[in-house]
């Protein structure tokens, strides 16, 4: 099983393909060894398709592929419908068109626009019960959003829904600035030190895209030399344990969990079952080709239950 992430450095793609490897080492069996190789594409999209050809030519059985450019899986559909070897798209999301390309073209992710839904939910939840947010008391929340990666089927639904739901829930917005991150922490603790330096203590809330651009704004707030108290509220999208971890002390105040743990099974148990020439019908897909997980809501009432896992 060839298994090509877009980068190196994202730690939710790698707990994730961690997991991966873990599951299908569990599914050997006396009669069935399972070889994993994990490499990474190095953000370049070209090439990512060369070390796709590469393990093809290796005689890999199932591919399962985080495009670095989810507009650009051609090439790579096209290398392995020559050699009939499957291809399992995870986390990065190729349009609809490509992957009704061949009936052996699958993706399994989540479905971003519940995860804005749910960050503006318990934004909103907290909000409520805690009119202090607004530090300044002018009945607005002086807000600034950290956006992952443009172009990202994550990021421009999660900005879209997260900030839309909060409106819906009646809280008055009124917004600083806008900034991509890439979904990295460090480039997100810088974006934010400027912007502390810029707006001071108007900043009331930050809404984070992911949780390692949310840890940035944590970091910057440390650097800058804030009391926890004095910062804003700060909220994410994954469930890494670093952000769980801040969950349960109060820098953070809430995240949802992107369920990397159904994610990882769902991909290894497609995979054994497509190599097997196994009915993967029975697996839950949508529309035959797709497998969306489950988000889950995460604040400081029930983080123990996730940083247990
Ligand atoms: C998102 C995740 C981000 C980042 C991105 C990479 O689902 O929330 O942290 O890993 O995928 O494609
Ligand atoms: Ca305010």
């Amino acid at each position: 099983i060839g298994v090509v992430t877009y980068t190196q450095d994202d730690p939710f793609i790698n707990a994730m393909t961690d997991q991966l490897k873990e599951n299908l080492k569990k599914m050997e069996t006396d009669h069935m060894k399972i070889i994993t190789t994990v490499k990474n594409g190095d953000d370049n999209q070209q090439d990512q398709n060369e070390i796709v050809e590469e393990m093809i030519d290796a005689g890999c059985d199932v591919l399962c592929v985080n495009l670095v450019d989810r507009t650009a899986p051609s090439r790579i559909i096209r290398m392995a419908k020559q050699e009939d070897i499957p291809v399992l798209f995870f986390n990065r999301e190729p349009v609809r068109e490509d992957l009704m390309q061949w009936e052996k073209l699958y993706y399994i992710g989540c479905n971003a626009e519940q995860s804005g839904i749910m960050q503006g939910e318990i934004v909103a939840d907290y909000i409520k019960n805690h009119p202090e947010v607004d530090k300044n008391q002018d009945g607005k929340i002086q807000y600034i959003l950290l956006e992952g990666e443009a172009g990202h089927q994550d990021a421009i639904s999660r900005t879209d829904y997260s900030v839309k739901t909060l409106l819906e829930q009646g809280i008055n917005l009124e917004k600083l600035s806008y900034q991509f991150a890439d979904w990295n922490r460090g480039q997100a603790e810088n974006r934010m030190s400027r912007l502390i330096e810029q707006y001071g203590d108007e900043i009331e809330l930050v809404i984070s895209n992911n949780d390692e651009m949310a840890l940035g704004a944590v970091e910057a707030y440390k650097n800058a030399g804030y009391m926890q108290s004095d910062y804003p509220v700060i909220f994410g999208i994954d469930g890494l344990d670093d952000a769980l971890e801040a969950v349960r002390l109060g820098t953070m105040q809430g995240t949802v969990y992107n369920d990397r743990e159904t994610q990882a099974r769902k991909i290894a148990l497609i995979a054994v079952a497509l190599f097997r020439g196994n009915d993967v019908s029975v697996l839950g897909l949508e529309d035959e080709r797709y497998y969306m997980a489950q988000y889950r809501k995460v604040d400081v009432n029930n983080v123990d239950e996730f940083l247990q896992k």
